[in-house]
């Protein structure tokens, strides 16, 4: 499958089959989240693997959007590791890290045929209190993995994606 043709086939699964992601797979999408590029490449991310049947039940306390999925991980930045930038102190660079590393993540899982959810529909102080997580680390995103059941289907808002015209300008 081209870039072109992964990117565009891939959607927000709601609805998990029980089967297990293999070990291996797990592997290949958190080397794939390794190589991501970070603000000065300063990899502030952490990254927890839920995966143990005791860790999703806490998981899927704090979210009501787990679907049921057998895997999730929680994508974390260290706030004593992330890039400020020296232009405006208020703008760090954690939230952006966290981002492309799950978003590598999402992309590697489509290619080996694992979907996944990409959740911010829960609490990160819930979260970081439910799995002792240290203070210092901002959980920025739940994404949960797995493989489809029979029926499961994109939503239909899937294909719902705005022109180029509405969003892009040459400038
Ligand atoms: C930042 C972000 C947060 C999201 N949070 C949730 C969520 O909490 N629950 C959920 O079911 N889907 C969530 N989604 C999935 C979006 O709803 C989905 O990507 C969007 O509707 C487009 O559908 P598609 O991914 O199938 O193209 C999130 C996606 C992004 C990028």
């Amino acid at each position: 499958m081209t870039f072109e043709e992964l990117s565009t086939a891939r959607y927000t699964q709601r609805s998990y089959d029980t089967k297990p992601v293999e070990d291996e797979k797990i592997q290949k999408i958190l080397q794939a989240g390794r190589v991501a590029p970070t603000a000065k490449n300063n990899q502030p991310q952490k990254v927890y693997v839920v995966q143990s049947l005791s860790a999703m039940d806490k998981l899927r306390a704090v979210t009501p959007c787990h679907y049921n999925a057998p895997l999730a991980m929680i994508i974390c930045y260290d706030k004593n590791q992330e890039w400020h930038n020296p232009t405006d102190e208020t703008i760090t660079s954690g939230v952006e890290d966290a981002s492309i590393v799950a978003t590598h993540m999402m992309l590697q899982s489509a290619d080996l045929g694992v979907h996944s959810t990409w959740v911010n529909m829960f609490n990160p102080d819930e979260t970081r209190k439910a799995f002792n997580l240290p203070e210092n680390e901002v959980p920025v995103l739940l994404m949960m993995f797995g493989y489809p059941t029979a029926s499961a289907a994109p939503a239909p808002t899937h294909t719902n994606k705005k022109p180029l015209s509405d969003t892009v300008q040459f400038l």
